[in-house]
């Protein structure tokens, strides 16, 4: 059966692209889906400067780990393309500072560096500006390509561990508006659907920011899937009642030893799915492994700006400058973990993720 379904529904705003008039594709700009005015509104972000590209990115206009790899991707293409006549010394200073400067707007997805990372190798043996912004938008389209082949086969890798009918609970969005293609755990629901599985997803709201209530509600709607919100605080009951075969939650960063960051509320869920004996899976492409840090302790977790929880999007909930702690992600310990899924295998524990597979 080929399960090939589109990363975009049709007539759908792309997640992030790059858009041009000319057939080199430069000058250009990159193009976001503004993931901060969903559900309500689907309007695009137009960003030419990396500054704006940092601060979409920061804002969590665009977010997701493999997405806001692809989003530094083209925001590297943006700072460098006013730099096409310069000598090749200028261009590679500007390369250097503006892949600086993208990195650091999120640390925990290790995606983001990773694809920074790429693009600033491919344009290592460039000898003119122009040559050297040609190959960065090469190797930005080839990673965003790449995600969406690696999001389609995740999908299919997991299909054994569903079953007909099956209810399953994710956890924040991991759809296609935190990728390149259909999402990483959530395109396992979107392909057992093309698969004729039915599936039934289970979501928390996901507080502070709601990535679960308005954007994979959104994106349940999008593919005609089975969907039931949940307030975040009605998981334990969800996971103790009998009704869920399965987590998948897809993952930011994964240390070598399977230690899995992602949202805030993951780890929760793991505990307690263990404890009700219910499979707790992530799907991460090979790009979110970190082969560089043994295990989770090691890896960055992003405190963000209390105002999130005080107040959403201008609505106070609680006293002006009450203390909060807000931070973005958490670690999941690998035993709690039955696989991790990724394009190229479904691994179980003992989990070793100490070789990246070459040229990835
Ligand atoms: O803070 P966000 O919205 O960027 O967090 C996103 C997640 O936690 C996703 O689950 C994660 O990036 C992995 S799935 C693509």
């Amino acid at each position: 059966v080929i399960l090939d379904v589109p990363a975009t529904p049709p007539g759908a705003i792309p997640t992030v692209a790059w858009r041009s008039d000319s057939p080199t594709g430069i000058p250009g700009a990159v193009e976001f889906l503004d993931q901060t005015a969903l559900p309500q509104e689907a309007r695009v972000l137009r960003c030419t400067t990396v500054e704006e590209v940092r601060d979409a990115i920061r804002r969590l206009a665009v977010r997701g780990a493999p997405a806001i790899g692809v989003a530094g991707a083209y925001g590297l293409v943006a700072g460098v393309q006013s730099a096409a006549d310069a000598g090749p010394a200028e261009v590679d200073a500007a390369l250097r500072a503006h892949a600086a400067r993208l990195r650091e707007a999120r640390p925990t997805a290790v995606n983001l560096g990773w694809a920074l990372d790429r693009c600033q190798a491919a344009a290592r043996h460039e000898r003119s500006g122009a040559s050297t912004v040609a190959a960065v938008l090469a190797q930005a389209r080839e990673i965003q390509a790449q995600d969406e082949a690696a999001c389609a086969a995740m999908g299919r890798n997991a299909l054994p561990l569903l079953r007909h009918g099956g209810t399953y609970l994710t956890h924040c969005n991991s759809g296609r508006l935190a990728t390149a293609g259909i999402g990483t755990a959530f395109g396992v629901f979107v392909t057992a659907m093309a698969a004729g599985l039915s599936p039934k997803v289970f979501v928390g709201e996901v507080r502070p920011l709601l990535q679960g209530a308005r954007l994979t509600a959104f994106e349940l709607a999008e593919r005609g899937i089975a969907g039931c919100l949940i307030p975040d605080t009605a998981a334990g009951a969800l996971l103790a009642s009998g009704r869920i075969d399965a987590v998948f939650v897809g993952a930011d960063r994964i240390a070598r030893n399977g230690d899995t960051a992602n949202k805030i509320g993951t780890y929760a869920l793991a505990e307690i799915a263990r404890a009700n004996c219910v499979p707790f899976h992530v799907v991460a492409p090979t790009s979110t492994l970190d082969a560089e840090i043994p295990d989770g302790s090691f890896i960055p977790i992003e405190e963000r700006d209390p105002r999130e929880v005080l107040a959403f999007r201008g609505v106070r909930s609680a006293p002006e400058g009450f203390p909060v702690w807000n931070p973005a992600f958490d670690v999941t310990p690998a035993h709690l973990i039955a696989t991790v899924v990724t394009e190229l295998a479904v691994h179980t524990p003992p989990y070793d993720f100490a070789r990246r597979p070459a040229g990835r």
